[in-house]
């Protein structure tokens, strides 16, 4: 197997991206978490352009270890110095340089003859090998270039000491067996060119990015150029997740492996995603929120008998949090019973045929059913409301000055009380939150909050997902509703019942050891 090596620059060509801009304090949480992801190169910046960047770069040269840091800069010597200068620290080093090379970047951009950009791509290159080993050469719009010039720019630079040529298709221009064809053709025309490395920068244009890097490592590319969620210029860069989840996932057909710890992949999509306040498409392949959750009663059916029938990746060696079905109009009665099932419930035949129709009725209604939804069918099909608390109303008080109160009146369903509980906080979330959290027996840990405008316009409907752990296990809530604040308030109680219900479930199975029934009203409760 070829081990391909993958060159992250998410926090340069990624922070490229609009609006997606990092401060150096963001840049060196990341930069750790992508040496923990197993990345082999990371590219944190471009020292020239700010301050910030410059001092983003060199502490990360400083601290992070375990992966060569790699200085960005045109062909020009005040950027080369720069780049050089903020390395210094590194562990391990690059210096990637790069000067454009397609006739419509020299025309009206650099406005300057090819014979020029010839002979500054030789006196930088040779400039800044005095201070750097290993020097990595892009030709800016390669894919757009031309073989003639591409082949005599590359054999200078080779020529001067670069050691890795990277071939960008920096407008997203390529088609894949073109892109691949174009390595094989450069490795075996230009002058020295079988004794370098080389690497693929992929932009998505056309949203072929990681194909024409596959492309690129079947036609004997060693390093491909990626970033976190593919952010980048425009439509992004080639996704680091998905390209390591191609290459992992079809590693015989590609015959080839990456260094990357796959078990982080979630975690660190989540991150980015977050510090660059950069939304992931819900069908975003590997760490989108549909990307492994099924809704067709045909595809749950077969996922429940084996999971292998529609999945070709393990959710759980990505570090995705599972919720595999989800249950909606075609969903089907062993997708519902084994979600019921998952709470410890156990209805009989008639109880589960009543409890379908309703199923049926609501999802007819709404998109999806949600678990405390499903839980209150249960409990109006079997008399017993299962929910431990209800969220009977709530009202904040929120503005520009002074803490945000909150007044939550719940019914603890067992005792069929009803109290009010007031909590204040920063943000009107906060103040919810802790009004709700008095009602309940446990502490659990409020720990994610997602929020999605569900349509357009003012009057669109607000999605909040919740998520609380307790005890080390996480439990999600959602929640649909016009008003923001009481969605993210529904979603919170949902998320605590199953925190409580689960602590119920392990107080009665101390109390009665495992594997023993709970009455509770006519359903039968087994303890898990
Ligand atoms: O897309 C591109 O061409 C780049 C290079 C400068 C490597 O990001
Ligand atoms: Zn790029």
């Amino acid at each position: 197997m070829k081990r391909v090596h993958i060159f992250d620059t998410t926090l340069r060509d990624g922070e490229q991206a609009p609006g997606a801009s990092l401060h150096p304090e963001q840049k060196i949480v990341i930069a750790r978490q992508l040496a923990q992801l197993g990345v082999d190169v990371i590219e944190p910046g471009f020292p020239i352009s700010s301050p910030g960047d410059f001092m983003a770069v060199q502490c990360i040269s400083q601290e992070v270890t375990g992966v060569e840091i790699c200085g960005f800069a045109r062909a020009v010597k005040e950027d080369i110095d720069s780049a050089v200068r903020a390395t210094e620290a590194a562990e391990r080093r690059r210096l990637h340089m790069f000067l454009s090379s397609s006739n419509i970047h020299l025309d009206f951009q650099l406005r300057k003859s090819r014979e020029q950009v010839i002979q500054i791509a030789r006196s930088m290159v040779a400039y800044a090998k005095q201070f750097v080993d290993r020097i990595e050469f892009s030709p800016m719009d390669a894919t757009r270039t031309g073989d003639e010039f591409l082949f005599e720019m590359i054999e200078a630079v080779i020529q001067e000491g670069a050691t890795i040529i990277n071939i960008p298709d920096t407008v997203g221009y390529a088609l894949p067996e073109e892109y691949g064809a174009m390595f094989t053709r450069v490795m075996n025309n230009v002058r020295g060119g079988k004794g370098v490395e080389y690497s693929a920068h992929c932009h998505n244009d056309l949203g072929l990015a990681v194909a024409n890097s596959l492309a690129a490592i079947k036609a004997g590319v060693t390093q491909v150029e990626v970033t976190v969620n593919g952010v980048g210029e425009r439509a992004g860069n080639c996704s680091l997740e998905e390209l390591v989840m191609a290459i992992e996932t079809r590693k015989e057909a590609m015959g080839a492996v990456t260094g990357i710890q796959t078990q982080h992949i979630y975690e660190v999509s989540q991150k980015v995603s977050r510090a660059m306040s950069f939304p992931i498409a819900f069908n975003k392949p590997i760490v989108g929120r549909n990307a492994f959750q099924h809704e067709a009663g045909i595809h749950q059916d077969g996922l429940l008998k084996n999971r292998n029938t529609y999945e070709i990746m393990d959710p759980d060696r990505l570090g995705v949090p599972r919720n595999m079905i989800i249950l909606g109009k075609h969903s089907g009665r062993h997708a519902i019973k084994h979600r019921v099932s998952q709470f410890g419930v156990n209805p009989t035949d008639e109880q589960m045929e009543a409890l379908y129709i309703k199923f049926k009725e609501l999802a007819d209604r709404q998109k999806v059913v949600q678990d405390h939804q499903l839980m209150e069918l249960i409990g109006h099909t079997v008399n017993t409301v299962l929910e431990p608390y209800t969220l009977l109303q709530a009202q904040v008080l929120t503005g520009t000055t002074g803490s945000r109160m909150a007044s939550c009146t719940i019914k603890d369903n067992a005792e069929g009380s009803e109290i009010v509980f007031s909590g204040t906080g920063e943000g009107p979330v906060e103040a919810l939150v802790s009004g709700i959290s008095q009602a309940l027996p446990i502490h659990v840990e409020f720990t994610d909050l997602e929020l999605y405008s569900l349509s357009s316009g003012e009057e669109a409907n607000g999605e909040a997902i919740v998520t609380v752990s307790w005890k080390g296990n996480h439990f999600r809530g959602v929640a649909v509703h016009r008003d923001v604040l009481m969605a993210v308030a529904q979603a919170y109680m949902a998320a605590c019942n199953q925190a409580v219900r689960e602590y119920f479930l392990q107080g009665q199975a101390q109390d009665q050891g495992e594997g023993d029934s709970i009455d509770v009203g006519e359903v039968e409760i087994t303890i898990p």
